[in-house]
This record gives structure tokens, C-alpha cells and sequence, in this order.
């Protein structure tokens, strides 16, 4: 029997990972979230169905059809504020993973009981229109030939032969919990200060070093002791690897500029709010994390105002 796969969060992670696991020969039905869409949103669905019908996946709105179902995959490509939400949809339903995959930024606590495979992703996905050609969009991907990263356990060797066989990169690795604190740092020093800065990753490289430092440092103090075991695996050239990792997103914008300007809501208690949790709890002090997040919160103060005055 062919297997069975759901990707939760019809986003762009979500609709690329979806398209390309029908080259699995597997069902793959891609979960949205039923939500009404507002007008930036409607254009983004536009794109989602196009690509869906193109390659052959089923778009459903909720868990009903699989209701008292086993799943051999559930790939969870939603914000990290409605990973809970999809954890209690999954429970109201019955439906039954035997894996389930995370796929998103920053550092939360998983709520799954079953075996659960948090995977750290190096690429950035962008819709573009490509008119004329092929179904007239596509997903652009920076990095597109660097692996997923997974923990070396049962479960994330199973995923990784499973996106062997559609072509995508991955790796099961014992370094896991280095990889995922390095990519944490590259998101901490430029996600939601992109935001702030209003530009691109290399806007941020050659304009706004002083700032990333600053944050650089606040996060290696306050995660040193909390996540000691990917600290003692990191290399001595750590800085540059961060930040060189960083560059060669070049031209691409961080997911969370992206979510900004399209009026959505922004992950900040899984980045630089995690460091502000962690510092809270150890009493240390982080005034560069603070004054990015009061901006930050003054920003969207100002965006909720002039969306609601748009009405
Ligand atoms: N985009 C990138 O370049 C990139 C790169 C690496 C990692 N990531 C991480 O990957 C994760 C997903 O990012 P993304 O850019 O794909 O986000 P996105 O474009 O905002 O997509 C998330 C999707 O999840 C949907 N959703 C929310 N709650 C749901 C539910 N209960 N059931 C089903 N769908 C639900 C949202 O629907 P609504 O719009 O209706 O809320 C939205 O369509 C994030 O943690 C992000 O930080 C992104």
C-alpha cells in the first residue's frame, strides 16, 4: 500500500515539501489551516492551489478525513505558535502519526508523545511567478542543495530515506544539537532585526554588524549553560561560521521580514524571545535583545494600526 503522508501548513515551507514528497509515490494530502484568508493571504492560495493541482497533491482543511487514521507521516510546516493547535486538531480527530516531523525556526517545546523529529532547515522559500513558464509559479529556494538536519535516532532515519526519495538532501547526524543551536544563532542575529532594519541578509552583513554582535554575544551567554552539550561540540571558528552561514543567504529576506510585511503575526517566543525566557531565568542581562524586541513591539503596534485604519 502506498503511504500516507500529511504535510500541515500550506505556507511556502509547507506547499514546496508537499509537491516534492509526491515523488515518494506516496498520498500526500497538504493540511491548511481552514482560516479565512485576507487579501495578501488570497494571492499566497492562489499559489498554493496552482502548484497542488500541478503536481498532484490533495489540499484538505481538517483532520476529518483521517479520522481514526494511523499516518506513516505527519510534517508540521506551520509558525511555531500554532504547532500546539495542530497538536490538539490531531488529538480532537484520532488520527494516529508514527512520525511526526517539525519543520521551523527557533527552539520550543515539542508537545508530541509519539516519535517526533525535529529537523533544521538551512533553505529560504519564496513564491515567485514565473509567467509563461511551467504552471506560472514556482517556489524559489536558497540552499536548495544543503541537507535537512535531523538527530541520528530510528525515527529521522526513516525520514531521511523517505526524502532520499524525492530527491532532497537530509542527514540524520550525531551532531544534531550543535547544528540546531548554530542555526539558532544565524535566526537570532538576523530574523526579527531584519524586521527592524527593514532589509535583506546582506543589508543586515553590511550595515548592522555592531547590532548582530551585540546579539550574538547575548545569545551565546545566555544559551551556553542550557544548551551545554552543543556547546562543547562547537568549533573554535564558531563566529565565522555564523556569520558566513548568515551571508550566503545573500540577497534572500528571513521568513519573518516576509511575514511582517504581509500583515501576518511574527515567531518571537521561539527566537530572540527564547533568549530573553532563558536570560530571565538565569537573571542575566541582555539590553541589545531587550531594545530589539520594544522596537519590534512598536513596529507592530504601528502595523496593527495602519491595517486596522485600512479596513
Ligand atoms: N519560509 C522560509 O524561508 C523558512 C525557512 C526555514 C524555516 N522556516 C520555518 O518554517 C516554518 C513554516 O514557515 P513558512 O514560511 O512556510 O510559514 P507560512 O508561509 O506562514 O506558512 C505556515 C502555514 O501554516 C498554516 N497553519 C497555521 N495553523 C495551521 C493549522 N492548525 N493547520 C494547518 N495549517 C496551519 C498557515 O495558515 P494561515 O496563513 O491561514 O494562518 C500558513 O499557511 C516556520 O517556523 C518558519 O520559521 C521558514
Amino acid at each position: 500500500m502506498e503511504p500516507c503522508i500529511v504535510v500541515v501548513g500550506g505556507g511556502r515551507v509547507g506547499t514546496y515539501l508537499a509537491c516534492k514528497m509526491r515523488q515518494a509515490r506516496a498520498r500526500v494530502l497538504l493540511k491548511g489551516s481552514g482560516r479565512k484568508k485576507g487579501k495578501a493571504s488570497y494571492a499566497l492560495q492562489g499559489y498554493v492551489d496552482t502548484l497542488c493541482e500541478d503536481a498532484g497533491v490533495e489540499q484538505i482543511s481538517s483532520f476529518e478525513t483521517l479520522r481514526n487514521q494511523e499516518v506513516d507521516f505527519v510534517f508540521i510546516a506551520t509558525k511555531t505558535y500554532d504547532i500546539s493547535g495542530v497538536q490538539e486538531e490531531l488529538k480532537e480527530n484520532c488520527v494516529r502519526p508514527k512520525v511526526v516531523v517539525l519543520i521551523h525556526n527557533g527552539i520550543i517545546k515539542d508537545p508530541f508523545d509519539c516519535p517526533t523529529v525535529r529537523v533544521v532547515v538551512p533553505q529560504g522559500y519564496d513564491f515567485v511567478e514565473t509567467p509563461g513558464k511551467g504552471c506560472g509559479v514556482k517556489i524559489l529556494v536558497k540552499n536548495e542543495d544543503k541537507p535537512w538536519i535531523m538527530p541520528n535516532t530510528e525515527a529521522a532515519r526513516k525520514v531521511e530515506a523517505l526524502l532520499s526519495k524525492c530527491n532532497m538532501p537530509s542527514c540524520a547526524h550525531p551532531h544534531f544539537s550543535y547544528l540546531m543551536i548554530r542555526k539558532f544563532f544565524i535566526n537570532g542575529v538576523a530574523n526579527l532585526l531584519s524586521i527592524v532594519a527593514d532589509t535583506n541578509c546582506n543589508g543586515l552583513l553590511q550595515n548592522h554588524r555592531k547590532t548582530m554582535d551585540n546579539l550574538y554575544d547575548e545569545i551565546y551567554k545566555v544559551l551556553q549553560k542550557p544548551h551545554a552539550d552543543a556547546f562543547k561540540l562547537m568549533p573554535d571558528n564558531f563566529y565565522s561560521i555564523v556569520f558566513e552561514g548568515l551571508a550566503s543567504y545573500s540577497e534572500h529576506h528571513p521568513s519573518s521580514w516576509h511575514d511582517f510585511k504581509a500583515g501576518s503575526q511574527i515567531e518571537i517566543e521561539s527566537l530572540n524571545g527564547y533568549v530573553k525566557q532563558l536570560a530571565n531565568d538565569q537573571g542575566m542581562q541582555v539590553p541589545e535583545t531587550d531594545a530589539l524586541l520594544c522596537k519590534l513591539q512598536e513596529m507592530l503596534k504601528q502595523r496593527g494600526r495602519e491595517l486596522e485604519s485600512t479596513c
